[in-house]
């Protein structure tokens, strides 16, 4: 990671700038790319997420579990497999604001989106694929390599790291911070009440001492039961998140709090008038833009999956 910082970003891609951006031409990011490059690869990932053509049955793309109209994740206990035969063992975490963490999967397993890209592509009962057999796909359909030279110019372009770079160029775009609490921050509206007796209770609770930061997590892993850690998640859109905990077991706030790891880090146990003020204040995280304009309309043509369905099945 650390190639792109998501943010603003987000507003070009809704107003469709990420395609009207030819000619944008000398400025550079941190990264050293340039601006019109970067676009060619947010758009290209754009794609890439939602093509099943990744999958080794041409069913499966990123979106079917990452699901833009439910907060890019899935609002299942765990998400089916592959076949459809069986469940992965973690609960789906969003993808809003995931990008440019130190550590990625609910355990920090992996350290980089290309990492998560290869754990995807490769398992069994996610992708079944490989990169060989994903970069000789792509490599057949015209408008993915005049995309990957775009995006990447070097030859060979379809390659393992840049197939990673231009997911993570996209994953980078679903970043926001435009919630109600944002714009009480900068000075607009005010919080209602109920929300604003939340965010004292949040304070009082402790709550911040892990769920920190802008992005109300700390980074780090901490552990819940004997010898399970994991990592502090955002609670930046948890109104549409559900079910919670990375086992998904939690079917609401309030049976999350009420797990003994939660319990047992608060001073004292939270009144009932309390979780109810909380909960208005976790509402208050709630972005006003969650990706639906993300989708897109087609998918580049492929000779040998000439139907796959944009965002595969679930
Ligand atoms: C079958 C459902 C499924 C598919 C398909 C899928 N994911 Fe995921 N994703 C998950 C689950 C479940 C996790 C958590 C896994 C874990 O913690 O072990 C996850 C975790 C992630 C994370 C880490 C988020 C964080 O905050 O740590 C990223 C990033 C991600 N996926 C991106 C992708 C991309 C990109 C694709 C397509 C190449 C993809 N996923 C395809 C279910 C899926
Ligand atoms: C010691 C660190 C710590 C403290 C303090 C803490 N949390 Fe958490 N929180 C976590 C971890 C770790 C998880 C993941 C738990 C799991 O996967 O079962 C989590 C999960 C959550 C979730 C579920 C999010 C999701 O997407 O699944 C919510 C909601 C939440 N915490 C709210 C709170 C609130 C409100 C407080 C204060 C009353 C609080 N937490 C205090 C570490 C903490």
């Amino acid at each position: 990671m650390g190639l792109l910082v998501g943010g603003g970003l987000l507003a070009l891609l809704v107003s469709g700038g990420a395609q009207g951006a030819q000619g944008a031409g000398t400025p550079l990011r941190p990264g050293g790319v340039a601006v019109r490059q970067l676009l060619a690869r947010q758009a290209l990932g754009r794609l890439l997420f939602f093509d099943p053509a990744l999958s080794v049955n041409g069913k499966r793309s990123c979106a079917s579990c990452h699901r833009p109209e439910k907060a890019f994740c899935d609002r299942r206990v765990l998400p089916r497999a592959l076949r459809f035969t069986d469940n992965l063992d973690r609960n789906t975490p969003t993808l809003l604001n995931a990008a440019g963490q130190a550590t990625f999967f609910h355990d920090g397993r992996a350290g980089s989106m290309a990492e998560v890209l290869t754990a995807v592509l490769t398992s069994p009962r996610e992708f079944g694929s490989s990169y060989a057999e994903a970069t000789a796909r792509l490599q057949t359909s015209p408008e993915y390599r005049r995309r990957f030279r775009q995006a990447f110019g070097a030859v060979p372009a379809i390659n393992p790291a840049n197939l990673a770079a231009a997911l993570d160029a996209y994953v980078s775009t679903l970043a926001g911070q435009n919630a109600a609490y944002d714009q009480a921050l900068r000075g607009g509206a005010a919080l209602d009440t109920a929300a604003q007796a939340g965010q004292r209770v949040f304070a009082a609770a402790n709550c911040a001492s892990c769920h920190a930061g802008p992005l109300f997590r700390d980074g780090q892993r901490h552990e819940i039961r004997a010898g399970v850690w994991v990592k502090t998640p955002t609670l930046r859109n948890v109104a549409l998140t559900m079910p919670y905990g990375a086992e998904g077991r939690c079917p609401t706030v309030e049976t999350l709090l009420a797990s003994d790891f939660h319990r047992a880090h608060q001073p004292s146990l939270l009144a009932a008038a309390d979780l109810q003020r909380l909960e208005s204040f976790l509402v208050a995280l709630t972005d006003t833009v969650v990706g639906r304009s993300a989708v897109p309309a087609a998918l580049p043509l492929m000779p040998a999956l000439p139907d796959r369905a944009v965002g595969g099945l679930y």
